[in-house]
């Protein structure tokens, strides 16, 4: 199958997941392509029999290019079978208002967008504090040490679990397949 996996990345780990998802489906035998939302201006989602489209959460909103892209392209998707990837933080944690902001994003994001994913699935991120500016570092290393003691100080720290990805991108591919056969 042709899969488009489009992608918007602020400090990398969006590109880390998004680039596994496409090895994994490579690896399956599928037609995978990888392209970031920056890069897509003129990318539409024809030819493709499925689009996965992944974003990360920054203060309760995802990338500007995706959901534009999103929103440009959202009568198209909507006849494809999709998965949206939302990579954030909070979800590695168990906080109930955690999880309901996070829902409230999904919200909004098909709200600009008029897109509803036909899947979605929460990925934990990562602290990234090589890749933060002088103010996000010290933002993020105060909200590390707030939310968890394992955190070091400065140290990056990923909590994306990997295996749950997988599991959910080959049930994803599996209800996809069975349902374009
Ligand atoms: C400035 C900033 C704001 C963030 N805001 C949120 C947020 O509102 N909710 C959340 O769950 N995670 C938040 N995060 C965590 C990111 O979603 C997480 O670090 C993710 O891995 C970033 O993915 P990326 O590297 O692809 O941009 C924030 C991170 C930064 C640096």
């Amino acid at each position: 199958m042709k899969i488009l996996i489009l992608y918007a990345t602020t400090e990398g780990q969006t590109l880390k997941v998004a680039r596994h998802v496409f090895d994994r489906l490579v690896e399956a035998g599928q037609a995978a392509r990888l392209i970031a939302a920056v890069d897509a201006a003129d990318l539409t989602p024809a030819g493709f029999e499925a689009a996965i489209l992944a974003g990360s959460v920054h203060a309760g909103r995802y990338q500007t290019p995706l959901v534009d892209w999103a929103r440009a392209q959202a009568v198209a998707l909507r006849a494809l079978p999709t998965l949206f990837l939302s990579v954030s933080l909070s979800v590695a944690g168990d906080d109930a208002d955690d999880w309901e902001g996070l829902r409230n994003c999904v919200r909004a994001f098909g709200a600009e967008t008029g897109w509803t994913p036909g899947r979605v699935e929460h990925v934990a991120g990562a602290f990234r504090f090589r890749d933060y500016d002088f103010f996000r570092y010290w933002a993020m290393r105060w909200i590390a040490s707030a939310r968890d003691e394992a955190v070091r100080p400065g140290r990056d720290k990923e909590y994306t679990d990997w295996g749950k990805l997988d599991a959910a991108v080959d049930d994803w591919m599996a209800s996809v397949s069975g349902a374009v056969a």
